[in-house]
């Protein structure tokens, strides 16, 4: 009895593993249709990061004055676009000739792909946490971690 229930747990685990692989690989998009969808929808998402970073990005350059409650607010829109930001990626549009600076690799590296949106997470998380600080040199690190995080992709990543 033990160990037929050892072995059930056993294949429950296995299963389980199975399908995060498959919730976390990439599809290749079955149109050209489908590909410019998947685009316009990942383009959004990094049209949103990139609104809710400038201002974090202005206020650790200098340019405009710290605000706590913006710091806050755009931290946490970061950390919930990083969580969408696999889902949207899923779709592998390499097939298709689009105007994106997405490098073909995205699809073919998935869990290194998928470690950067992470760094994101966590670095954005951390930036929630410190957002009330009144040590600007706090939130000037913590906004220049999430700044690094996106940095880092794009290296990698991203053609331009
Ligand atoms: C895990 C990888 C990754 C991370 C992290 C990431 N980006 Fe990007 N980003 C990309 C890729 C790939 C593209 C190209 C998308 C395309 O053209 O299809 C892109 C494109 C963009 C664009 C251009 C969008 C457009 O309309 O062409 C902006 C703006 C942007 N990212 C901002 C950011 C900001 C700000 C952060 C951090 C807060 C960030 N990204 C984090 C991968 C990433």
């Amino acid at each position: 009895m033990k160990r037929l229930s050892q072995t059930m747990i056993a294949t429950a685990v296995a299963m389980t593993m199975t399908m995060a692989t498959f919730t976390a690989s990439a599809a290749p998009a079955k149109s050209k249709k489908h590909a410019d969808h998947a685009l316009k929808m990942r383009k959004a998402v990094f049209s949103l990061l990139g609104s809710n970073m400038g201002p974090l990005g202005g206020m650790a350059k200098g340019k405009i004055p710290f605000d706590a409650q913006v710091v806050e607010t755009n931290a946490k829109r970061i950390s919930q676009l990083s969580l969408m930001m696999s889902d949207y990626m899923k779709t592998d549009t390499s097939k298709f000739k689009l105007k994106t600076d997405a490098l073909e690799k995205i699809w073919a590296e998935n869990m290194k792909f998928e470690k950067k949106i992470e760094a994101l997470t966590i670095a954005s998380n951390a930036l929630s946490q410190v957002a009330g600080s009144t040590d600007e040199k706090i939130l000037r690190k913590a906004i220049g971690a999430v700044g690094k995080t996106c940095g880092g992709c794009h290296d990698d990543y991203k053609s331009d």
